[in-house]
């Protein structure tokens, strides 16, 4: 079954952008993304299984159950998971909304990336909270398209980055949910929940995040919903590709860019 809803589509380009994120992010925003030993954790949304292969091999002594809604993205990470020689992730097309696990199934429960393109982010979160053993702890890794500044600074690339946050919001998401992470898992009744920001901050001395980041993640992301948002009416294509333009030029060796992630921890009890 295909999400026509997420807004980035299921080309190989987004695959590819979606695996380049990750690489590049696996510092940041995975350095503590550790379970204990025997953990049995539900990566809910794995996509491609770019997220997936980061933190099964760091937690090799845990067992991962990956879902998502796409059976196409689930046999992409069903692929790369047996050519990277994993052995401890099984995989399995699954609604978030609607987990086909008892309560209390899992010890941990991640999910990066996803919150942002549902429609009711609190009802995915309390979905996961039923699945999740008392004790556990979810894991919620999301950006803010609010957060992105940069050098030299440009309206175009400004509006072009409020593109995506509009066709987002169209198709019931929130390109700018980081903010509400700490507030949305408030609200499931988790308690101990921290949340910390993950500033990536990219100039010419940090080669790799130039390609990396301000490249292959964030211009490639907004780049990659063009056509829809020309098509739309929401922008005319001259300025679309003047901010894109502009936000290439942020890479150049005198450009600077940030963006910040947040990731969220809550255990329930
Ligand atoms: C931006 S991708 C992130 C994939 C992966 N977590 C990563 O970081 O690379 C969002 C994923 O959420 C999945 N998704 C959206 N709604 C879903 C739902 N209701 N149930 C399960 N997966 C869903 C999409 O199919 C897509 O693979």
């Amino acid at each position: 079954m295909m999400n026509t809803r997420y807004v980035h589509g299921y080309s190989d380009r987004e695959a590819l952008r979606l695996n380049d994120q990750a690489d590049t992010l696996d510092n940041i925003i995975h350095n503590d993304t550790i379970f204990s030993k025997d953990s049995l954790v539900l990566e809910a949304g794995c996509g491609v299984g770019a997220q997936t292969k980061i933190i099964a091999k760091k937690n090799p002594d845990s067992n991962f159950m990956s879902v998502d809604l796409s059976e196409d993205s689930i046999s992409e990470a069903q692929k790369l998971i047996k050519a990277l020689n994993i052995n401890n992730v099984e995989f399995r097309q699954a609604d978030i909304y609607n987990l086909p696990y008892k309560d209390e199934t899992f010890d941990n429960v991640i999910i990066c990336f996803v919150l942002e393109h549902l429609h009711n982010p609190k009802q995915a979160l309390n979905e996961l909270k039923r699945v999740l053993k008392n004790g556990g702890k979810i894991i919620a890794i999301e950006g803010d398209h609010g957060s992105a500044f940069f050098y030299p600074d440009s309206k175009y690339a400004h509006s072009a980055i409020d593109c995506l946050i509009q066709l987002q919001r169209q198709s019931g998401g929130n390109s700018n949910i980081g903010r509400e992470l700490y507030p949305l898992l408030n609200s499931i009744g988790l308690s101990g929940i921290s949340v910390s920001p993950r500033m990536v901050y990219v100039d010419a001395s940090r080669p790799q995040l130039v390609e990396g980041f301000i490249k292959n993640t964030f211009t490639a992301m907004i780049e990659g919903v063009g056509e829809k948002v020309i098509k739309q009416g929401i922008v005319n294509r001259s300025n679309f590709k003047k901010g894109i333009k502009d936000l290439y030029r942020t890479a150049q060796p005198d450009g600077v860019f940030s963006y910040t992630f947040f990731k969220g921890y809550g255990t329930k009890n």
